[in-house]
């Protein structure tokens, strides 16, 4: 196959076009899963990941998401049998205290989503409170998730206002629905591992396994990009030394950033396909993301001279 056949094949699950006149997906047509209202979570990207696991040559065991967040990706994966398990990495302590919850006590979770009143003074009273336990703090992180602007979870972000539909602070709590979200992943919970740590080390830790896929979704922070430090506490991640690390893994990698110019120049050094895709931003603009894949096989003998 010539190079130019060998991009486009590896290129021919991306169903989407830079075409001016193509769709952006109505993400009300993707399921919600996650528990968490994320910024920078990836539904609208949901019809790609699905398209993509698909394609694989060889069907992955399991998939590996190294910056969770939300974890749309594997909770898609996993519920719609793309995968046998999925494993979940997350550096921030506050959201890593929720997903255990929702794997190992669903029971203590559900009652405190329940039971909890929300306005704006028990907000800020349970927000204010030092957590007396992991579960006081995943309670927390959840409550915060739902009532900060945008979901915002970083130091300093506001709490919503009017609220995203005029019903203040409470626009977004709509526990019944958290509650049958988190009950769907605990079933679940045989198939799903988080670990709290830091995803390029998960990424080493699976670089082997040529039946593991890998779903990365970095904050956006190459080349000094503001978007990633504003939303997320943990922003420090070495691009380049993901990129090499990607390069070399055996399994299969999508990759997603936004489109910045040291993003290309990466994605050149490593041997990454690139595609943009359409979105829609908070803003309701149409704004383009990158995707990249990776065969796997790569090694830029320059960079690890
Ligand atoms: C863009 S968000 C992921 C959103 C996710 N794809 C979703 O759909 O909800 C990036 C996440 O990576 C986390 N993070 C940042 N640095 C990390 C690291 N070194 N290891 C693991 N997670 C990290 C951030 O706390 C944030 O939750």
């Amino acid at each position: 196959m010539s190079h130019h056949g060998a991009v486009m094949e590896q290129l021919r699950w991306v169903n989407r076009t830079d075409d001016p006149f193509d769709h952006v997906v109505n993400v009300a047509s993707v399921p919600q899963r996650s528990p968490f209202r994320y910024p920078g979570g990836k539904t609208w990207l949901v019809p790609e990941i699905r398209a993509w696991l698909r394609s694989l040559p060889i069907k992955p065991k399991i998939l590996v998401e190294p910056f969770a967040g939300g974890g749309i990706a594997s909770l898609t994966s996993v519920c719609e049998g793309l995968v046998e398990k999925a494993v979940l990495v997350e550096l921030d302590p506050h959201v890593a205290a929720a997903w255990r919850l929702i794997l190992e006590d669903e029971a203590w979770l559900t009652e405190h989503i329940l039971a909890f009143k929300v306005d704006r003074d028990s907000v800020l009273a349970l927000l204010a409170k030092e957590p007396e336990d992991w579960r006081e703090k995943g309670f927390q992180a959840i409550v915060r998730n739902r009532v900060q602007r945008g979901g915002i979870m970083a130091p300093g972000a506001s709490l919503m206002k009017n609220g995203e539909n005029g019903r203040g602070i409470s626009s977004r709590w709509y526990p019944q629905t958290i509650a049958r979200r988190i009950h769907e992943i605990h079933r679940r919970r045989d198939r799903i591992t988080f670990i709290e740590g830091d995803g390029l080390e998960a990424i080493s830790a699976h670089a082997h396994d040529p039946k593991v896929a890998f779903f990365v979704d970095p904050p956006y922070t190459a080349g000094g990009k503001k978007a990633g430090r504003r939303l997320y506490a943990h922003n420090d991640v070495n691009h380049e030394a993901l990129f090499a690390s990607l390069a070399q893994v055996a399994g299969k990698t999508l990759l997603t950033y936004d489109e910045a110019p040291e993003v290309l120049a990466l994605a050149i050094k490593y041997g990454f396909q690139t595609q943009r895709v359409p979105m829609k931003n908070t803003h309701h603009a149409k704004v383009h993301e990158l995707l990249l894949t990776c065969s796997g096989g790569f090694v830029n003998q320059e960079a690890f001279a």
